[in-house]
């Protein structure tokens, strides 16, 4: 202020002291008076550029000047240039949010006060089959028809989720109904944001679950009600001594049969349980298959005493598996007594290893069985699945051989083939991947 005081009074005074030079010393006080009128003109006329420049944007506001407009201009044009900064900054951080949001695999749809569609994720407009774009200002409401989902919403009481199914493109996409997991929450007054979640696989694995433990209870049911009836009949029941004999061994059987089942969902969960087999420990198939092949004749001598199978066993490429001995000999002793189990006495079954032209190894086992109708074979390797019941529960089979298999073959990477012709018999093959096989030591030392 003082200096433009200073700058009125010296620009007044120099126009009065060039009058009265000029024209006389009489008019020193008309140049002093033109003087200052001129200055408020110039300085009204710098007063009016500055304003122009900020009514447009602050575009054309003249750089750096003297005086107090051009001081003026530069401050005001730092100021803006912070504020332009920090908006950017603002910008970006809000679209770097965004991406994250995008990027969830849950759904978020954000409501505005009246329930329409500010923004959403592309996972929440795949969920809903909206448009993230095309739908934006829409009801929510009126786009998700399902009618638990409207009555939620217009409840305003989300202390709890809602389950509904996904728009049925999406399940149509995926080839199966996928279920959501939906939640309100409430924000900025009567803002709301949606979360979904996409529960298919829980709900999945839960009702897995229940069927499991349902499947248990009935196999260890089936044979405890047989012995239960056996020790009631010998309590009350005066029995001769062949009696008793017979009785308590099918009593016998009935606990073998419940020892059998427990031992087998043991090995299911330490197989789902434990790490993954080493691919440094090199097993002979030679070796396991002669193990095998000891079991396997013992069980046919026992379920066929008279007649046996025609049973062979073949090494063609005495190759080596990287895994755990114990797992792999599980495997194959399954699949070769399911074999010998389920053909008829007289039958052939046949065990064999050999090296693929592609290099990977397989172990094969041949019957010559009943066979398995087609609609059975991609459910042979769930838990507890049988084709015969009554025919397995003869031959004490619990239904949990063929999931074990499954389960030792995908430790290893390996890929369990099953062929089967009704009424021709079967084959189960186990393909071993190139990184578990390699030849056998023995072999190329000879
Ligand atoms: N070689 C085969 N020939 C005909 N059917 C077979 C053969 N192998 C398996 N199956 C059928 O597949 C079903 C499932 O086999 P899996 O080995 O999983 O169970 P299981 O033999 O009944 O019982 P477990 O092996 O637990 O004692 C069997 O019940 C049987 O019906
Ligand atoms: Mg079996």
């Amino acid at each position: 202020m003082p200096f433009r005081i200073a700058t009125f009074l010296i620009a007044s005074i120099a126009a009065g002291v060039c009058a009265s030079v000029l024209l006389g010393r009489d008019f020193w006080w008309m140049g002093a008076w033109l003087g200052g009128l001129l200055w408020l003109g110039l300085d009204a006329w710098r007063a009016q550029q500055v304003l122009k420049a900020l009514r447009n944007d602050a575009t054309g506001l003249p750089t750096r000047g003297t005086g107090v407009w051009g001081e003026l201009s530069e401050r005001i044009r730092k100021l803006l240039r912070n504020r332009e900064q920090q908006t950017r900054q603002a910008e970006d951080r809000l679209q770097e949010f965004l991406a994250a949001i995008q990027a969830s695999p849950n759904g978020v749809v954000l409501l505005d006060a009246q329930g329409r569609i500010e923004w959403c994720n592309q996972t929440a407009a795949g969920q809903f089959g909206i448009d993230a774009e095309r739908d934006l200002l829409q009801h929510l409401a009126n786009l998700v028809r399902d009618p638990a989902f409207v009555a939620y919403l217009a409840s305003w009481n989300y202390s709890r989720d809602v389950l509904i199914d996904a728009s049925p493109q999406r399940g149509g996409q995926r080839g199966h109904p996928v279920r959501l997991s939906v939640q309100v929450h409430p924000y900025a007054g009567n803002r709301r944001m949606l979360l979904t979640r996409d529960i298919t696989s829980l709900e999945q694995a839960e009702a897995m679950r229940r069927d499991f433990v349902a499947n248990v209870s009935h196999e260890i049911r089936t044979p405890l009600t047989v012995l239960a009836g056996f020790v009631e009949t010998m309590q009350n029941l005066p029995l001769d001594a062949d009696e008793r004999v017979r009785y308590l061994a099918l009593m016998g059987q009935q606990s073998q049969r419940m020892e059998t089942l427990v031992n087998d969902l043991l090995t299911l969960s330490k197989l789902e349980g434990s790490a993954a087999p080493s691919a440094l420990q090199w097993n002979r198939a030679r070796t396991l298959l002669v193990q095998c092949e000891n079991e396997a004749r013992g069980l046919s001598e026992r379920l066929a005493p008279q007649q046996g199978h025609r049973l062979s066993f073949l090494v063609e490429a005495d190759v080596e598996i990287a895994g755990a001995a114990t797992e792999l000999q599980s495997a194959m002793s399954n699949l070769l007594s399911n074999a010998i189990r389920y053909t008829p006495p007289g039958g052939e079954v046949a065990a064999s290893w050999r090296l693929m032209p592609d290099g990977r190894a397989e172990y094969a086992v041949r019957d010559s069985g009943p066979g398995i109708a087609a609609e059975h074979i991609p459910r042979l390797t769930e838990r507890f699945y049988r084709i015969d019941r009554s025919r397995s529960r003869e031959t004490g089979g619990t239904g949990l051989g063929l999931a074990i298999v499954k389960h030792v073959a995908q430790r290893h990477g390996a890929e369990l083939r099953i062929e089967s012709t009704l009424g021709k018999g079967s084959r189960f093959a186990l393909l071993f991947p190139l990184s578990r096989v390699r030849e056998a030591r023995a072999a190329l030392g000879a």
